[in-house]
C-alpha cells in the first residue's frame, strides 16, 4: 500500500503550477464527445478520474486522440452519434464521471451499465436517478448505489426540478439529459454550486439561461465544437494556499488557477481567518471557444439570439445568458496568523472539496472553528468528516465530530503520527500540508488515489518546499 512520509516543520515558497481542473476536464471530454466537429482540449487533467471519462467515451464510440499528455483532440459524434459500449463502463473513483454520464446516457437508444471502485460502489446514485426518471429515463440502481443500469430507448421530456441537495453533479446530469429531451428543462438550486457545465454548454453554442437560482435550457439544441483551455484546479491549489498560510517563507505564488466564484469559498474562509492572500486576475479562459463556435452575429448575446422562444419559467425566459468563460488568476499567499471562525453555511457548497485542508487550517489557527451544514462531506470519496476527525485525533488536535460538521479547537501546532487516508486523495494531501505545523513526522497511509486528481503531487509539493517522501 502506498504511503507518504513527511518530516515536520519546513517551509514553502516560490512559484507553483497545479494541474488542470478536474471538473472542467471531465466536462470538456463529454461535451466534445457529443458536439459536432473537433474539440481541442489543452491543459487537460491527465488524472485517473479524467482518464476514466476518456475510456468511457472511447468505449461509447467517440474517437479521441492524445497528442500530448494534457492535450486531447475529441472528434465529436454529434448528439445521436454515441454507440453502446460492449461491457460495463468502469468509472474508477470518479463520482463526477458516473453522475454526469448518467445524464448523458439517459436518453440514448442503447443500454449502459456504470460501475466503479470500492469507494464509488458505495456512493449514492439515486440523487441523479430520481430526476432523470422524472424525465422519462429508465434507470436501475442497487439499493441506491452502483452498478447503475441505464435502459435505452426511452424518450425524455423536460422537467422543472428543484434540487433537494446542493449538487453540481446532479444539476449537470439533468442538464446533459435535457439536451436530448423534448421541451425545456429548468433546475433550481438550494444554494449556488459550481457552474462549469452551464458555462461550457454556452461555450459549445447551447443557449443556457440563468435567473437567480434557476438554470434553464431547451432540448434539441446542437453542440458545436469548441476550444477548451483548462485552467489550473483551484481544489488542487487549495493545498498550497493553506500550506502558504502555515509556512510560507516570503511569498508562495500559485500560477494560472481557475477562480470561478462558485469554487473559491476557501478564499473567503481563509481571509476571514486572517490569511494574507492576494489574487491577481489573469483574464479568462474559454473566450476563444465561445467565438470559435460562432452561430451568433457579433454583438448579439445568447439571450438575444434565443429570442422569446422558451416557453416556460417566466423569470428564466427573462434571465441572462450564461458567460461561457472561466476566470483565471495568479494567487499569492504569505504566512499568516490564523484565527478560528464560524463557517457561514452559505459558503459550504462553494468550498465543498476544500474542507479536508480547511480543517488543517483550523487546527493550525488559534481558537475554535466550527463547520455545520456540511453533511454532504459524509458521502464523498470517503466520509470526510469521520476521516478528518480520526486523523486530527491522531495528531492530538482537540475536536468534536458533529452529525453535519466538525468543531476544532486550534492551538497553532500539533503532534505527528500515522494517518489513514481511507483511500481518499484529499484527506491524504490535507495531512501532508499538516506537516508544516507538526512537531513530529507524519506518515499517511493508502495514498495511491492522490493520482485520481493530482498526479505529480509529491514533486509539486517537494518543489514548493514540503519535506515529503513517497514509499
Ligand atoms: C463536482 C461536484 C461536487 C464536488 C465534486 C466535483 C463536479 O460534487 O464535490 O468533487 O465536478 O460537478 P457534488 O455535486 O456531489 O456536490
Amino acid at each position: 500500500m502506498k504511503r507518504y512520509l513527511l518530516r515536520p516543520g519546513g517551509g514553502v515558497g516560490g512559484e507553483v503550477r497545479v494541474p488542470g481542473d478536474k471538473s472542467i476536464s471531465h466536462r470538456a471530454l463529454m461535451l466534445g464527445g457529443i458536439a459536432e466537429g473537433t474539440t481541442e482540449v489543452t491543459g487537460f487533467l491527465a488524472s485517473e478520474d479524467c482518464l476514466a471519462t476518456l475510456g468511457a467515451l472511447k468505449a461509447l464510440g467517440v474517437p479521441i486522440e492524445r497528442p500530448e499528455p494534457d492535450r486531447m483532440i475529441v472528434h465529436g459524434t454529434g448528439a445521436r452519434g454515441l454507440s453502446g459500449a460492449s461491457g460495463p463502463l468502469d468509472m474508477g473513483n470518479a463520482g463526477t464521471a458516473m453522475r454526469l454520464l448518467m445524464g448523458l446516457l439517459a436518453g440514448q437508444p442503447f443500454d449502459s451499465t456504470l460501475i466503479g471502485d470500492e469507494s464509488l460502489m458505495r456512493r449514492p446514485m439515486e440523487r441523479a436517478a430520481v430526476p432523470l426518471r422524472l424525465m422519462g429515463a429508465r434507470i436501475v440502481t442497487q439499493d441506491g448505489r452502483p452498478p447503475v443500469h441505464i435502459l435505452g430507448g426511452g424518450a425524455l421530456h423536460g422537467i422543472d426540478y428543484r434540487l433537494p441537495v446542493a449538487s453540481a453533479q446532479v444539476k449537470s446530469a439533468i442538464l446533459l439529459a435535457a439536451l436530448g429531451a423534448t421541451g425545456a428543462t429548468s433546475v433550481t438550486e438550494p444554494a449556488p454550486t459550481r457552474d462549469h457545465t452551464e458555462r461550457m454548454l454556452s461555450a459549445f453554442g447551447v443557449q443556457v439561461r440563468r435567473q437567480g437560482a434557476t438554470v434553464m435550457l431547451r432540448g434539441g439544441q446542437r453542440l458545436r465544437a469548441a476550444r477548451i483551455d483548462v485552467p489550473g484546479d483551484f481544489s488542487s491549489a487549495a493545498f498550497f494556499l493553506v500550506a502558504g498560510c502555515l509556512g510560507a517563507r516570503g511569498a508562495l505564488v500559485l500560477k494560472g488557477v481557475g477562480i470561478n466564484p462558485t469554487r473559491t469559498g476557501l478564499l473567503d474562509l481563509l481571509r476571514a481567518m486572517g490569511a494574507d492572500i492576494r489574487v491577481f486576475p489573469r483574464g479568462v479562459r474559454g473566450a476563444e471557444g465561445a467565438s470559435a463556435i460562432g452561430g451568433r452575429s457579433s454583438g448579439e448575446t445568447a439571450a438575444q439570439a434565443a429570442g422569446g422562444s422558451l416557453s416556460r419559467g417566466e423569470a428564466v425566459v427573462n434571465g441572462g445568458s450564461v458567460d461561457p468563460r472561466e476566470p483565471v488568476a495568479d494567487i499569492e499567499v504569505r504566512a499568516s496568523a490564523l484565527r478560528g471562525i464560524e463557517v457561514p453555511p452559505a459558503l459550504v457548497p462553494l468550498a465543498i472539496d476544500e474542507f479536508p485542508v480547511f480543517f488543517i487550517a483550523a487546527a493550525a489557527a488559534e481558537g475554535e472553528t466550527i463547520v455545520r451544514g456540511a453533511e454532504e462531506l459524509r458521502v464523498k470519496e470517503t466520509d470526510r468528516l469521520a476521516a478528518m476527525a480520526e486523523g486530527l485525533g491522531r495528531l492530538g488536535v482537540e475536536h468534536e465530530l458533529l452529525a453535519d460538521g466538525l468543531r476544532i479547537r486550534g492551538r497553532g501546532r500539533f503532534g505527528g503520527g500515522t494517518i489513514d487516508s481511507h483511500g481518499d486523495h484529499r484527506i491524504a494531501m490535507a495531512f501532508a500540508v499538516a506537516s508544516l505545523n507538526a512537531d513530529a513526522p507524519i506518515e499517511i497511509l493508502d495514498v495511491a488515489n492522490v493520482a485520481t486528481s493530482f498526479p505529480g503531487f509529491v514533486d509539486v509539493a517537494r518543489g514548493a518546499g514540503l519535506e515529503i517522501e513517497a514509499g
